[in-house]
C-alpha cells in the first residue's frame, strides 16, 4: 500500500473506533446470508442473525483486522498464526476469504458512505487483499 492508501485505511479505522466488532459481525451475517456455503465451516455455532456466538466471533475477526491495520508493513508475520489455524486446522478454502472481504467492504460502504470515495474504496480493496494473501500464506 502507498503512504496515502495506508493513511486512508488508518483514518477510517480510527473513525470506526470500538465499532469494528459491530461491523465485522454485520459482515459475517451478510456473508452467511449471501454465500450460504460459508456456513458449513460453523456447524457448531448458532448462526441466526443477532446470535451472541456470531457477535463473539465478529469481535475476534475485528481484533484480527485491527491488528492487521497496526502491522501494515508486515502482515504475513502478524497474521501467521491465524493463517496456520485457517489453513491447516480449519481447512478453509481460500475462496471464502474473498467472500468475507467483499462483505466487509459492503458493510463499511453502507455505514460510512461519506468516507467511501473511490480512493478509499481502492485503499480498502488493497488492504483486504493483503490480509487475504497473508491468511493464505500457509497454503504454500
Ligand atoms: C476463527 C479471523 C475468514 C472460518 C477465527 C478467529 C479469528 C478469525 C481471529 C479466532 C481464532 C482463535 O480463536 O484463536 C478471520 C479473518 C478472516 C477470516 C480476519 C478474513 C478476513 C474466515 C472465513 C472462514 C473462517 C472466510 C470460513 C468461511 C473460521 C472458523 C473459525 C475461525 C471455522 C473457528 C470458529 C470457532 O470454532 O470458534 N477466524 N477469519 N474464517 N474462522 Fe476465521
Amino acid at each position: 500500500l502507498s503512504a496515502a492508501e495506508r493513511a486512508a485505511v488508518r483514518a477510517l479505522w480510527t473513525k470506526l473506533g470500538t465499532n469494528v466488532g459491530v461491523y465485522a459481525t454485520e459482515a459475517l451475517e451478510r456473508t452467511f446470508l449471501a454465500f450460504p456455503t460459508t456456513k458449513t465451516y460453523f456447524p457448531h455455532l448458532d448462526l441466526t442473525p443477532g446470535s451472541a456466538q456470531v457477535k463473539a466471533h465478529g469481535q475476534k475477526v475485528a481484533d484480527a483486522l485491527t491488528r492487521a491495520v497496526a502491522h501494515l508493513d508486515d502482515l504475513p508475520t502478524a497474521l501467521w498464526a491465524l493463517s496456520d489455524l485457517h489453513v491447516r486446522q480449519l481447512r478453509v478454502d481460500p475462496v471464502n476469504f474473498k467472500l468475507l472481504g467483499h462483505c466487509l467492504l459492503v458493510t463499511l460502504a453502507r455505514h460510512y458512505p461519506g468516507d467511501f470515495s473511490p480512493a478509499m474504496h481502492a485503499s480498502l480493496e488493497k488492504f483486504l487483499s493483503h490480509v487475504i494473501s497473508a491468511l493464505a500464506t500457509s497454503y504454500g
